[in-house]
């Protein structure tokens, strides 16, 4: 078959550059621009809003239908019928795994999810009213300190190792961060416990009384760790490939994509969205803040609402609408006023010429929020949740990078400063 190519031609030259265009399984094809350097020239796209970064089967996603498939499978199946370990197994191995090796995945991280007990001094450290990500930050990437037998990225059981222990370790830190806020003793995880069930564990029991871990909020809890579990090359993502391409430790690479994941453009929108639900305040108010959404001279954006590559519905969006509605039942709070402010926000922008031009839809951060809320998280750990969550992704991306020939990201520019001048 012969091969595609894109012709380029220059101004004021008659020569034609061939670049070469590779295909995809499904999705855009994309125009290998490398051979350009050659010539003296970059590609500019800032913001990378047309550019492929790197070539990946993890996950893939169709922002004008809303599709989002891990390995595959669409996301709405793997929230009814899979839960978030398995979905961890599967970013990881591309395949989903038999009863026997799941067991046995689950059985290995149930056992790396105790720190080591030193760990806990780090918190000593932190003023009360330390914001849980300025934590997670500090404390994830702290771990290398600890694991010397999970450092060597060539070694792929080192790598395979220091996946468990990231995927484990995070919800043991991240209720730490909770306890040290509330002033009250770290939890211990249970291995009796599944996943998500250990995390409302150490975040919410006490040594003072037997834990009483509601089933329905761990199922809720499980479900929105699998809806975060990964995106493709999302900010913080690609942070991750990027830390990861200098040959940089796994606990390393993995805060730096906290690091990134804490602004409120990218995961810190859900804490974003509850605050802008709690100023709005009252229904008869959100015309003000549309309008302000629409004001190019007013910072103000719809928290929860626009995405690079969605122009659609996000389809984990709707899953998350559908565990507000049954978790709010649960807890009689269905007529929670922030859940009616947010609901008539959604009809009312999905209806406005503004939103309908961009393409603006809810997104996977405008519905969690008020989940998390509801089961009594506070909105500070709402992005450590997220963090939670998106580790398998980062991990799994991680991996597939360093297990497959790479070289050290290292973008160009557009030089718009001075030229060369000499020292008056
Ligand atoms: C996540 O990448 C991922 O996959 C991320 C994520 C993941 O799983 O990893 O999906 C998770 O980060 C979801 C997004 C959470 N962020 C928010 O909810 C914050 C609010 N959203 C916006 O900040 C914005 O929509 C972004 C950052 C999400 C996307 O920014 P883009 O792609 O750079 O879009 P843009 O800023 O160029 O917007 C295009 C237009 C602009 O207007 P015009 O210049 O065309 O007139 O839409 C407007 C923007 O002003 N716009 C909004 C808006 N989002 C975009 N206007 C009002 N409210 C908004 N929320």
């Amino acid at each position: 078959m012969t091969k595609k190519v894109a012709k380029l031609t220059l101004e004021g030259s008659n020569e034609i550059i061939e670049l070469p265009i590779h295909e995809g399984t499904i999705g855009p094809d994309v125009v290998d621009v490398g051979g350009l350097t050659a010539r003296g020239m970059f590609t500019y796209d800032p913001g990378f809003v047309s550019t492929a970064s790197c070539e990946s089967a993890i996950t893939y996603i169709d922002g004008d239908q809303g599709v989002l498939l891990h390995r595959g499978y669409p996301i709405e199946q793997l929230a009814e019928k899979s839960d978030f370990l398995e979905t961890c197994y599967l970013l990881l191995n591309g395949e989903l795994p038999d009863p026997a090796q799941k067991a046995k995945f689950a059985n290995s991280i149930r056992y790396h999810t105790m720190v080591q007990e030193q760990l806990s001094d780090f918190f000593k450290g932190f003023p009360r009213n330390a914001h849980p990500m300025a934590i997670m930050v500090g404390v994830v990437g702290a771990l290398s300190a600890f694991y010397h037998d999970s450092l060597d990225i060539t070694n792929e059981e080192h790598r395979r190792i220091a996946a468990y222990r990231l995927i484990a370790k995070m919800p043991t830190i991240g209720a730490m961060c909770y306890k040290h806020a509330v002033g009250q003793p770290f939890m211990y995880p249970r291995n009796d416990f599944s996943f998500a069930e250990n995390f409302l564990h150490m975040m919410f029991s006490t040594p003072c009384e037997e834990p009483n871990i509601s089933p329905i909020l761990a199922k809720a809890m499980d479900t929105i760790f699998l809806l975060h579990a990964d995106h493709e090359q999302n900010a913080s993502t690609s942070t991750v490939r990027l830390a990861g391409s200098t040959g940089a430790n796994p606990f390393a690479c993995i805060s730096s994509g906290i690091a990134a994941l804490w602004g409120p453009a990218h995961g810190g929108a859900n804490e974003a969205v509850l605050t802008m639900l709690d100023q709005i305040g009252d229904e008869s108010r959100i015309d003000e803040f549309i309008k302000r959404a629409k004001d190019k001279n007013d910072p103000f954006r719809l928290m929860g609402f626009g995405h690079r590559v969605y122009k659609n519905f996000d389809p984990r969006a709707k899953v998350m609408r559908q565990i507000c509605d049954e978790v709010l039942e649960d807890l009689g709070v269905e007529n929670d006023p922030l859940f009616r402010i947010a609901r008539r926000l959604e009809k009312i922008a999905l209806e406005d010429e503004y939103f309908i031009e961009r393409k603006l839809y809810p997104n996977v951060d405008f519905y969690s929020g008020i989940i998390l809320k509801a089961i009594g998280i506070p909105t500070s750990m709402f992005t450590v949740i997220f963090a939670i969550g998106r580790t398998p992704g980062w991990i799994s991306h991680w991996d597939e990078m360093i297990s497959n020939p790479y070289r050290i990201g290292r973008p160009r520019q557009l030089y718009t400063g001075h030229a060369r001048r000499d020292y008056p």
